[in-house]
């Protein structure tokens, strides 16, 4: 019998973690996941005060240092600054949730149908979900290299970066105070994230930085009873997943764990894809 704690292998003490987006919806979760699990996390999010607050209270909750950062992840300086942050702060980084995502400031251009979608739109989309991916993965990325202790990145995609959305479960379904969908730029933007999580892990394995993309079904987080019923009824598991239930997945992904997992696709989606 070998002489391994499996429960050790999930502990993240002395870990540190850099979470961006980290204040949205499930980065929160996520934060929380890490610093009840050991890490030191640096909470990262363009919103800088809901980071900082965040931040705080996970450092009063789990007595580890936390650190809440200011940054958007569209812009190689702004990105630049959040390594320097947290290196100074704790001298090294293990830990990379890439998680940050936008739903853009114009919700009529966002769900605007495909046949209308203005290029600027989609820019700006892409910007954020995955030149962001790109430039955070970069630079965190160079700091693993360059301290030669190897890490672990995990980058968020969605079921819509494999599946294409079924327009019948928006029907009567509002959410953010309007009639919503899944548009193409998501889908794209999604499906390049697995792109770029794939050919990081073999260009990084050799520095024994594994790099995996964890792949979300759709999370309770105050959708109507319309919406949650009829996505729910796709669903083999029958319900949408709650935010707690995605954490475990992250935090299995960026521990020892899955020491021996690297250029995998996790998906967490109560079956939806398997039929
Ligand atoms: N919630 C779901 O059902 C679901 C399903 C599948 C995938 N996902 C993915 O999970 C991740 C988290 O989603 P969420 O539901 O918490 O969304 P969210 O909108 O609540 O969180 C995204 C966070 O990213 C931040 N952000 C936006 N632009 C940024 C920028 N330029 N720089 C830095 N931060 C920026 C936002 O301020 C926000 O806090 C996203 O990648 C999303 O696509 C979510």
């Amino acid at each position: 019998m070998s002489e391994i704690s499996y429960r050790a292998l999930f502990d993240l003490t002395d870990k540190v973690a850099v979470v961006t987006g980290g204040a949205g919806i499930l980065g929160q979760h996520f934060c929380a996941g890490l610093a009840e699990s050991g890490a030191k996390v640096a909470v990262v999010d363009i919103m800088e005060e809901p980071a900082r607050e965040l931040a705080k209270e996970l450092t009063e909750r789990y007595a580890v240092s936390c650190l809440g950062i200011g940054c958007d992840v569209s812009q190689p300086i702004s990105v630049a600054s959040l390594v320097r942050q947290v290196v100074d702060e704790w001298g090294k980084i293990d830990i990379l949730h890439n998680n940050a995502a936008t739903k853009s400031d114009n919700l009529d251009e966002f769900f605007a149908p495909f046949e209308d979608y203005k290029l600027e739109e989609w820019r700006k989309i892409m910007s954020v979900n995955l030149d962001g991916m790109f430039l955070v993965a970069q630079a965190v990325g160079k700091q693993m290299v360059t301290q030669g202790t190897g890490g672990s990145i995990v980058q968020t995609s969605s079921i819509y970066g494999i599946l294409a959305p079924d327009s019948r479960v928006y029907e009567g379904s509002y959410y953010l105070g309007r009639q919503i969908n899944t548009p193409a730029v998501y889908s794209a933007s999604k499906a390049g994230v697995i792109g770029l999580t794939t050919y990081l892990s073999a260009y990084w394995a050799s520095q024994g930085i594994r790099v995996n993309s964890l792949v979300l079904g759709g999370v309770d987080s105050g959708q109507n009873t319309e919406f949650k019923e009829r996505y729910s009824a796709r669903v083999p598991l029958g319900r949408m997943a709650q935010a707690t239930e995605v954490v475990s997945a992250l935090l299995y992904l960026v521990s020892d764990a899955s020491k021996y997992v690297t250029g995998q696709t996790l998906i967490v989606d109560g079956g939806l894809s398997a039929w």
